[in-house]
């Protein structure tokens, strides 16, 4: 079992180049099947859910090449629509497949999908959607078995609840169907939007309209194409946090101002001094001990994401002052507060409410990843720690950064993986 060893207290300085976010690159290489030709998608980080969705589209027929941050798909020969329950099981967003094989072979057979355990995570939503669309699904012991009896048909479908994985299902099943489908109340998340970027290159017909109103006009086939996808705004909210609570100083190159709009306040609230420049990077300099004072709120974008809280816990842990956090998306994602008090922080919990008395400051400790985004937090927490923090539990945070000790080390951190 591999450890991430961290002597925290070392001021950060220095320069890191985001890499490419997870949460666009998993819909975009699912997508892919439905291309006719080969694909080339650039700024691909290499984590393991990538691994794990290049595992899917191989066993469906793909031919896939990952070198230097490209992936190559060549999706001419899929022909397979049954993925086996290891492969669903190692992430959530597996079930993006759902969709877009759907789209090309008119049925799928799959497990229910695995991912953090981060609270409930139904998908009554996609499959809701999905049968308004005409597909029969028959669900027993975790296993769906869907057919279309003939290509979907477009429909009027409202979300309850703005969920980005039945939006970007829903979006992969309607470019091929026949007719317009309208979601209204869909997730507009910078990455939806740019897996849409990506399908309209590849000929398919969507269109936003203000308030969360998506069309999609069904066309007969899309043709393969070449994307640079998008920079990881939950990464980027890492690494401001890991430099607020080390008076650090550093800039993050390929970065645009637009998606980290709703976290910026913050950090300057904290008294961080933020300054963007060449359209491309971003620059955060920090106080000796960040203050805060506030309420955050997580809720679907454009409003403070729920990836971000863990992270920016970790950095209220030692700022001046008590915060609340209100989590509204997933209701269990509290599991590292738990391993955060290990490295001496004052944080109470009820239900979704989160309580942080900033402390003056942590001492390190041996602590256990549970989750992605819980990981980034300890990551943060042990940077903070005087001392030697220990973190197990690196499969969570690997499924998400890339090169996080290296690019870490490049700025003056002392972290060694054993
Ligand atoms: N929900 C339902 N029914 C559904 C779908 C969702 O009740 O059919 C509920 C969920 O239980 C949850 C809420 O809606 O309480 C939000 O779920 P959503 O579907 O929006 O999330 P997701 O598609 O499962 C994606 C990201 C998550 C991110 C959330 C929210 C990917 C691969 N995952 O998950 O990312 O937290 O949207 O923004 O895009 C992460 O990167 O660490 C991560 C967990």
């Amino acid at each position: 079992m591999s450890e991430l060893i961290i002597e925290g207290s070392r001021r950060l300085e220095g320069e890191i180049k985001l890499q490419g976010a997870k949460n666009s690159i998993l819909p975009i290489l699912a997508s892919c099947i439905m291309c006719k030709g080969e694909c080339i998608i650039h700024n691909c980080p290499n984590i393991s859910d990538v691994d794990a969705t290049i595992k899917i589209l191989n066993h469906l027929g793909c031919k896939t090449n990952f070198e230097n941050g490209t992936i190559i798909i060549d999706s001419s020969e899929v022909f397979k629509s049954t993925i086996p329950e290891f492969l669903m099981r190692e992430m959530r967003s597996s079930i993006i497949f759902l969709g877009s094989l759907i789209s090309t072979m008119g049925s799928a057979k799959l497990s229910l999908p695995g991912g953090c355990e981060i609270g409930p995570r139904p998908i009554d939503l996609h499959l809701d959607g999905l049968r308004q669309m005409g597909l029969t699904i028959n669900e027993s012991h975790g296993i769906l078995k869907c057919t279309a009896k003939s290509k979907l048909r477009g429909c009027n479908i409202s979300l309850s609840f703005p969920s980005v994985g039945a939006t970007e299902n829903l979006i992969l099943a309607a470019v091929l169907a026949k007719g317009t489908t309208v979601i209204t109340n869909a997730a507009k998340e910078p990455e939806i939007m740019d897996l849409i970027n990506f399908l309209n290159k590849c000929g398919a017909k969507i269109k936003c309209f203000e308030g969360s109103t998506i069309i999609i006009n069904g066309v007969s086939s899309l043709h393969s194409a070449e994307h640079t996808v998008m920079p990881d705004r939950i990464v980027a909210i890492t690494y401001m946090s890991a430099a607020a609570v080390t008076a650090g100083s550093i800039i993050l190159r390929n970065i645009s101002e637009d998606i980290i709009s709703s976290a910026v306040p913050i950090f300057e609230e904290a008294g961080c001094i933020i300054k963007f420049s060449n359209s491309d990077s971003l620059k955060i300099d920090c106080p000796s001990r960040p203050y805060f004072n506030r309420l955050i709120r997580t809720m679907p974008y454009p409003g403070f994401p729920t990836d971000a809280q863990p992270p920016v816990m970790a950095m209220t842990t030692i700022a001046d002052g008590r915060s609340m956090f209100v989590e509204n998306i997933f209701p269990n994602r509290y599991k590292h507060v738990g391993e955060l008090l290990r490295l001496g922080a004052d944080i109470k919990v009820e239900d979704k409410v989160a309580i942080v008395d900033g402390v003056k400051r942590l001492s390190g400790a041996k602590v256990k990843a549970t989750d992605l985004r819980g990981a980034a937090a300890l990551v943060v927490a042990g940077l903070a720690a005087e001392g030697i923090t220990t973190i197990t539990g690196l499969n969570y945070l690997d499924r998400g950064y890339e090169k996080i000790e290296e690019n870490l080390i490049s700025i003056g951190a002392n972290v060694k993986r054993t």
